[in-house]
């Protein structure tokens, strides 16, 4: 099948021919349809993280079930799904207290060491990234990542549903549980921060604040339902949200992975409030904060979030349900359609903060 390869760090998305194995017992063998392009997979191919190259990036997908191994159950093939890099056993403490996306052993669901590579290029094994490879024609993955989804949802919206929808709206969500009348800030108003934004709509914030540098992104964040928009780039983003709110917001959501915009959440914030570090920063960057007058003196809290603390098997469902309601925007995130060979031209786009995002639809 063809996929997009990066060889090494700072490489280019290589469309080349490789192999994918059979799926083994648990495994499910997926035709994309529709593959998403997340920030972290530009992180990975462009800083060396420490994740092993040769990879196929990707890891946001909608699909129809291709084959099945013996002992999946739940899915048939020719099912519509989605996958999704929330990786879980489904035995340990965390999984049985129903928080998957606190799994203590996540690698349950790669392949075991030793044992035939599911994708490889002339021989050598080819990295999945977050256990999917999504930039592919085809992805084999474990059946704990994959989520059948409504016919009725088309496969370029519902592909953002993986990643994207999951991370940013369950943050707001499960995450932060905002409560009506909460106040809330999102600094990074992209893929991921605008469902940061509809997801505090869903759950009733009385004002919500959108800062990003892009104007076009402050203008799709008042339609995914910010209240008010503050261009970082023209004023002090954390005087404006003080003034704006007579002292600062109960919830304040970090989208980009910058420093700067991480110590902003935590200045926005009123006493007592809470700052969820969502954007992935450089591996070894750090914070200043301070604990005697932030956290202590203003009872301030801060909280890493991957996934936006999300239970797929429940959480993605309900995000399709909620589309085909009328009352989810997914057809408004979907900026470009490109194709296979168009990886490096929509991670051009993503780069500039042009697009919200770009799917691959032909392969
Ligand atoms: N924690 C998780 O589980 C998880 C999951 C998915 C993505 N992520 C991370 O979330 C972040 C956002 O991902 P995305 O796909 O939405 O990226 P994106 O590129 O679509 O969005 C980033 C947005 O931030 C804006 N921006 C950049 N610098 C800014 C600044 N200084 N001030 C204000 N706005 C600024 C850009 O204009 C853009 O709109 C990335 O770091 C990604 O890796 C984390
Ligand atoms: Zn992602
Ligand atoms: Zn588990």
């Amino acid at each position: 099948m063809k996929a997009a390869v990066v060889s090494e760090v700072k490489g280019a998305f290589e469309v080349l021919e490789i192999a994918i194995d059979n799926p083994a017992p648990q495994e499910v063998l997926i035709d994309v349809r529709a593959s998403g392009l997340c920030h972290s997979d530009l992180h990975v191919a462009s800083n060396d993280v420490g994740f092993p190259m040769p990879a196929v990036l990707g890891h946001e997908i909608s699909g129809v079930v291709a084959a099945l191994g013996s002992a999946v159950t739940g899915l048939a093939v020719g099912d519509h799904v989605v996958t999704s890099p929330v990786h879980s056993c489904g035995a340990c403490s965390s999984c049985r207290a129903g928080r998957p996306y606190q799994c203590r052993v996540p690698s349950h669901t790669n392949r075991a060491p030793g044992t035939a590579p599911r994708l490889s290029l002339d021989g050598r094994a080819l990295t999945q990234f977050i256990g999917v490879g999504g930039f592919a024609e085809q992805v084999l993955v474990h059946q704990n990542t994959v989520v059948p989804v409504p016919r009725e949802i088309p496969f370029d919206k519902a592909a953002l549903l993986g990643c994207g929808v999951v991370t940013g709206a369950g943050a707001a969500i499960n995450t932060a549980r905002i409560r009506p009348g909460d106040t809330v800030v999102v600094i990074g108003a992209g893929g991921v921060g605008l469902n940061v934004i509809q997801g505090a709509r869903l759950a009733g914030a009385s004002r919500i604040i959108a800062v990003d540098l892009q104007p076009a992104k402050l203008e799709l964040a008042t339609v995914f339902g910010a209240t008010d928009v503050i261009n970082g780039g023209d004023s002090d983003a954390v005087a404006e949200v003080l003034r704006l709110t007579g002292g600062g917001v109960t919830h304040a959501f970090e989208v980009i992975g910058l420093k700067r915009t991480t110590e902003q959440a935590v200045a926005m914030l009123e006493v007592g409030g809470t700052a969820y570090l969502i954007g992935v920063h450089q591996p070894g960057s750090t914070i200043d904060i301070t604990p005697f007058g932030d956290l202590m003196g203003k009872q301030k809290g801060i909280r890493g979030v991957a996934m936006g603390s999300s239970n797929i098997a429940i959480d993605i469902p309900m995000y399709a349900n909620l589309y085909l309601q009328g009352r989810f925007k997914l057809d408004e995130l979907v900026s470009s359609h490109i194709g296979l060979d168009g990886i490096e031209q929509g991670y051009q786009s993503l780069r500039s903060g042009a697009v919200a995002r770009s799917v691959i639809t032909s392969f």
